[in-house]
């Protein structure tokens, strides 16, 4: 009945998660509003505004989960990749606690949790293929047990949530674009043409086009007087990263007979991506997992989740273990 409170501060959100056994007894998470005015996460902003409500959220998870910190077991942060910063708060804090309250500290990678998150639905059955989609990566993944990375493809240049992202900041919308033109997208009609990135280069991607292809029609409508239908855009917007992700995702089922399909990271909580997936995996019987839309944007129930894998196995990681700003995925090593 171990008992783990991890922290996520890699990026823009703090959250704070208390687990039991893999049951979350609290969740609180403050996401940043206010890079909103930059149009982008601002790091330094980022860091600052992470320290001033970590405690607040500590003391929250706590609360809710109706725990003191003295009963609690380990103490996890994510210490990689992200922003330094950032990640510093959350890691510093983590280890601040356990070394008071004399418990272990647990580094845990981020991209290896966003992957975990899917066991909030049911247990990952190997060989598992992981399609990785969030603000800062997209990966294709092969996992033959766990945590032992393959990684199949990436991308060349922007990620598919950057892709959303710089594309909804030339609609205009506020960041993080993302959620946006997913909402905008569902009141929207085939219109506007957009060429589909990177279609035969085995089973990486590249998104950098698609923003310049939004661009140039932008400019075209401007010169000519019209404007643009943002619910269209959003439309051809959205249903060419899902194609995009969804060609390279189904070319790689085709090479291996995948046990398990696991999508994750902020992306995969697009509505139009998980309908298609999931009524492809209905018809082709393929086990398919998506964590629910809280588990997939950043969260520290994800966080809390490796943990207790890692202190299962007894492991935990002295005080002087490093923040990892581009910790690889293959560099995450389970005895820690
Ligand atoms: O995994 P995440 O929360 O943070 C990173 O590790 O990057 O992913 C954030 C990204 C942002 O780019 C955001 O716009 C995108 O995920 N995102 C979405 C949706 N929800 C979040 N993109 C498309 N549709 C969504 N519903
Ligand atoms: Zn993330």
């Amino acid at each position: 009945m171990s008992k783990i409170l991890a922290i996520e501060s890699s990026c823009d959100d703090t959250s704070i998660c208390i687990l039991q056994d893999e049951k979350v007894l609290s969740l609180v998470t403050a996401s940043q509003i206010d890079h909103q005015r930059f149009g982008g996460v601002f790091p330094e902003l980022a860091s600052r505004l992470h320290s001033e409500k970590i405690s607040l959220l500590i003391i929250q998870a706590c609360e809710q989960a109706n725990v003191t910190l003295s009963q609690i077991d380990a103490f996890a942060a994510t210490a990689g990749p992200g922003l330094i910063g950032s990640l510093h708060i959350g890691v510093m804090a983590a280890k601040t606690l356990a070394f008071r309250y004399q418990k272990p500290y647990i580094p845990v990678h981020h991209l290896a949790a966003h992957i975990e998150a899917a066991r909030f639905v049911n247990p990952l059955v190997y060989p598992v293929l992981a399609l990785l989609v969030s603000g800062g990566h997209t990966m294709l993944i092969e996992m033959d047990q766990p945590f032992s990375y393959h990684i199949l493809g990436q991308t060349r240049d922007d990620a598919a949530g950057e892709a959303f992202d710089k594309v909804a900041r030339m609609l205009d919308l506020p960041y993080p674009g993302g959620p946006l033109i997913d909402q905008i997208a569902q009141k929207g009609h085939p219109r506007y043409v957009l060429p589909t990135p990177l279609k035969d280069q085995a089973l990486d991607f590249s998104f950098s086009g698609l923003k310049t292809s939004v661009h140039t029609i932008l400019e075209h409508l401007k010169r000519s007087g019209e404007t643009v239908v943002v619910e269209d855009m959003a439309f051809a917007v959205q249903e060419t990263i899902v194609n995009t992700l969804f060609y390279k995702t189904t070319q790689a089922f085709a090479q291996k007979p995948y046990q398990t399909l696991v999508l994750a990271g902020g992306v995969a909580s697009n509505q139009g991506l998980r309908e298609k997936f999931t009524t492809w995996a209905k018809t082709s019987h393929i086990h398919l997992l998506i964590p629910p839309p809280w588990a997939c944007t950043d969260n520290g129930a994800m966080i809390a989740l490796v943990a207790s894998s890692i202190l299962h196995k007894g492991g935990q990681a002295p005080f002087d273990h490093k923040v990892l700003p581009n910790w690889s995925l293959t560099d995450f090593h389970f005895e820690v």
